[in-house]
This record gives structure tokens, sequence and C-alpha cells, in this order.
């Protein structure tokens, strides 16, 4: 059982069963570089305690090097009988190093402390990517609202025709979560930021490391409170995991619209070649696969983050090996993620929005009934009677196959005395629009000053 991190009170090696099992270099080893900073931070903590002189921290430092160095180039990669990433490093170490100074390394820390910290860093390091893309997401649907600053559609909801809004006001509804889940990673990685090393397997260390040291070496903000927990809770990736399930969600909320808007029923969009997909027998086809498959990969996040906190829920403390099933859900939803976001973006950035065809439907529906109702409240009629007026005005117009703005001044006042001619000069989306000029509204002022508000929250992550 040579090489083995615990070979010396069992008979023999583990089974070839047990050891396919058990094995986890095939996800973990992209670990390997935050394994390696570990090293580095704990070898200068064991230093500074006294258990590597002054000539072996600098030998020990060197041999980091050099492995990661042959990390890097691929040189070194895990073999059939590595169980982890944590094992197979030392094991290179030490044919580097030598097995004195090699087989230092691992006093006073456990592979339970290391893992929990590694995970951390690796999720750091991936949520500022995914931030940086969401960032740019952000923006471009930013640019596509202050493209279109009067453009007009119809507000819809139960997908049926409401209140006519701006274009603007829309698309920075599909913005705003995504600013939110920004906030979100940002405050997780406050939480992210507790280091573990130095927990040990989980009740601590006596050799009187500096954990703080090590902690600050990785970037961190401190060492974690209580080493049962640190090396036993993965609610921080959980969180995170969540957190991309959200972004997912929310991507597939808005490609879902893009898909309903690129039928030729809507006809409200047209993508960019591409950024849109062919079909194999349908020459004329142009389809949204970006957006279909933004949709689609929300269920795979979905399903990371379900699987996550059932593997977690049962667990009693502290480590338990269930835990190495944290790492590929959360892999995946990160991979998932950073490929998905660029090419959504992309495809955001280059729709090109049918505003002829917007404008057209935006009053369809009887989508304007609200304002009649609401001008015959500043006629100081109860909101009550305004409401049954204009539903009769509606059914009126449904029967005569008119507009609301179509009835002559006779057939108004047939339906209501209160109902005159004067209603027609709130009848127009932009008139419905304008009027709707409170704080968060789709009044073309309003719109402009959240467009402003959004650039300053982005601006002040
Ligand atoms: N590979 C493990 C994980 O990913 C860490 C190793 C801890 N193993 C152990 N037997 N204590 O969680």
């Amino acid at each position: 059982n040579e090489g083995s991190l615990w070979g010396a009170r069992f008979s023999g090696g583990p089974s070839p069963e047990l050891a396919r099992l058990s094995r986890s270099t095939h996800f973990d080893w992209q670990l390997a570089s935050y394994d390696l900073a570990g090293s580095r931070a704990h070898a200068k903590a064991l230093a500074a305690a006294g258990y590597l002189d002054a000539d072996e921290l600098p030998r020990m430092l060197d041999a980091l090097a050099a492995l990661g160095a042959a990390v890097e180039s691929g040189e070194i990669i895990a073999e059939e009988s590595d169980e982890d990433v944590h094992g197979a490093l030392e094991r290179h170490l030490i044919a580097i190093a030598g097995p004195e100074l090699g087989g230092k390394l691992r006093a006073g820390r456990s592979r339970n402390d290391q893992i929990a910290t590694l995970i951390r860093l690796y999720l750091l390091d991936h949520g500022r990517a995914i931030s940086h893309l969401l960032v740019q997401l952000v923006d471009a649907i930013a640019a596509q609202a202050d493209a279109h600053p009067a453009a007009v559609m119809p507000g819809r909801t139960h997908l049926q025709h409401a209140q006519p809004v701006l274009l603007a006001h829309h698309l920075l509804a599909h913005a705003w979560p995504l600013v939110r889940d920004l906030e979100r990673l940002r405050d997780w990685s406050v939480r992210a930021s507790a280091s573990p090393y130095g927990s040990g397997a989980l009740a601590g260390s006596s050799l009187r490391l500096d954990p703080a040291l090590v902690a600050s070496e990785l970037g961190l903000a401190g060492p974690s409170e209580n080493s049962i927990d640190a090396t036993a809770s993965r609610d921080v990736v959980a969180e995170f995991a969540f957190i991309l399930s959200m972004v997912g969600v929310n991507l597939s909320r808005f490609a879902e619209e893009i898909i309903l808007w690129n039928t030729r029923e809507f006809d409200f969009v047209t993508l960019d070649d591409g950024y849109s997909t062919g079909s194999s027998i349908m020459p004329q086809k142009k389809n949204p696969d970006i957006a279909e498959l933004a949709r689609g990969k929300a269920g795979r996040l979905i399903g990371n983050l379900s699987g996550l906190l059932a593997t977690l829920k049962g667990l009693p403390l502290a480590y338990n090996r269930d835990l190495q099933e944290d790492k590929e859900p959360v892999f995946d939803s990160v991979v998932t993620l950073e490929v998905l976001l660029p090419a959504f973006t992309g495809m955001v950035a280059t729709l090109r929005f049918n505003t002829e065809r917007m404008a057209e439907l935006a009053p369809q529906g009887f989508s304007l009934a609200t304002d009649v109702a609401e001008w015959l409240v500043k006629q100081r009629v109860p909101f009550r009677e305004a409401h049954e007026i204009s539903g009769a005005l509606v059914a009126f117009c449904e029967r005569h196959g008119m507009e609301l703005h179509e009835p002559s001044d006779e057939e108004y006042a047939a339906i209501d005395a209160r109902l005159t001619g004067g209603v027609r000069a709130v009848l127009s989306v932009e008139g419905a629009i304008s009027s709707r000029d409170g704080v968060g509204g789709t009044a073309p002022v309003r719109v402009a000053e959240q467009l402003a508000q959004l650039t300053e929250r982005i601006r002040a992550l």
C-alpha cells in the first residue's frame, strides 16, 4: 500500500472495487492549483511555528513551485493508484523534495480541512468569473433599453394584453433580477471567505499553527470559528449552487419570452444569424436554440442544487465521505453558466426588435381599459363604478368589433352619462405610458431614471 496516505495500519491495499469507487481525481484534479496554494500557505505556517527550519521552507516552496509547473504543463497527472488530488500531489511532492522534507508538510492538516478550504477558493474564483459574465449580460440588456427609449409594446399579465409599456421598461425588468444575483454573489463571497485550514480532521490541531496566517496567504478573510462546522458544513457550496440556479431560472424566463417573441405569431424580434440555428430538413427555419438551451439548462442547474441538498440532509457531524459528492454538481453548474452566459449575452446584444409590430399591438386587446377607469376616477367617479363603466365599454366594443376610442359620443353616453368624448384624450398608448409616472413606472422619464440607477448599482458592486 505504498504511496497511500493511510497504509500503515492496513494489511494490504484497497480492493480494486473500492479503489474505483473511492477515486475522485477525475474531477478534483481541477483543484490542484488551489491544493498547492494551500500547501504553500501551510508550509509558511509550519515554518512560523518552528516545524520547518530556515533552509527547509525555501526548499519546500521551490519543490511546490516545481510541482505546480509540472501540473500546469500536464507533465504530472493523477495515476490509477491515486485516490484524490491531495494524495496524488503529496506523492509527487515526496518524489521531488524527498521523503524527509516532503513528508513534513502533512503535519497539522487533514484532507478534511484542506478540501473544505479548496472548494471555497475554487468557488470564489469562479464566482468572480461568473459575476464578470453577468455584468456583461446586464450591460447588453441595458444597451438594448438605451437604444429603444421610445419603443412601446403590449405589457402582459397571464400572457394576455394588460397595459402598454415601454420596451425599455420590459427589458430592464429582466436586468434587475440579474443585478440582484450579482449582489447575492457579492454577499455570499463574504461567507465563503472563512478559511477552514487549521481545523484538522475535525477537532483542530495541537501544533499551534497560525490559521490567520494561512487564511491571509490564501486571500481569505480569516479562520473559521468552529473546526467541526468548518470541516462538516457545505452550506457555502449549496448557497453558491442556489445562486447559480437562480441565475439559470432568470435566464430561462427571459429565454421563454425570446422564444415566443421569435414566433411568426408574435413577430417581435429577429435573431442574428450568428446566434440562431437552422434545421437539417426545413430550409426556412431559424431556431432560437440559445434561448432553448438556456431554458433547458435551468433544469440542470436546479437538479445540481437539489442533489447537493439531498446529499447534505442526513449527515451527522463532522466530515463524512458523502461530502465528496459536493463537487461534481457545483463544478457542473459553474461550467454550465460559464458556457451559457457568453452565448446568451451575444444573442441579447444582437436581437433586433420589430418595434412597428409591437407598437401596432400595444393598444389592442383593450389594453387601455384601465386608462378609461382612471380617467373616470379623475372625474370623481368612485373606482368601483369606474371599473364597471369601463368594463361595460369593453363589452360594447367587443360586441361591435370596435376599439375603445371608436364609439360615438352618443354611444358613450348610452353606456353611462359620465363617459364623454373627453375620454379619447387618454386613449393613446403614448398617453397611457407617460401618465404612469410614479416611481418604477413605465413613463419615459421613470425608465430613463431606472436605467441610470441600474448602471449605478452595477458600478457599486
Ligand atoms: N476527497 C475527499 C472529498 O472530496 C476529501 C478527503 C477526505 N477523505 C477522508 N477519508 N477523510 O471530500
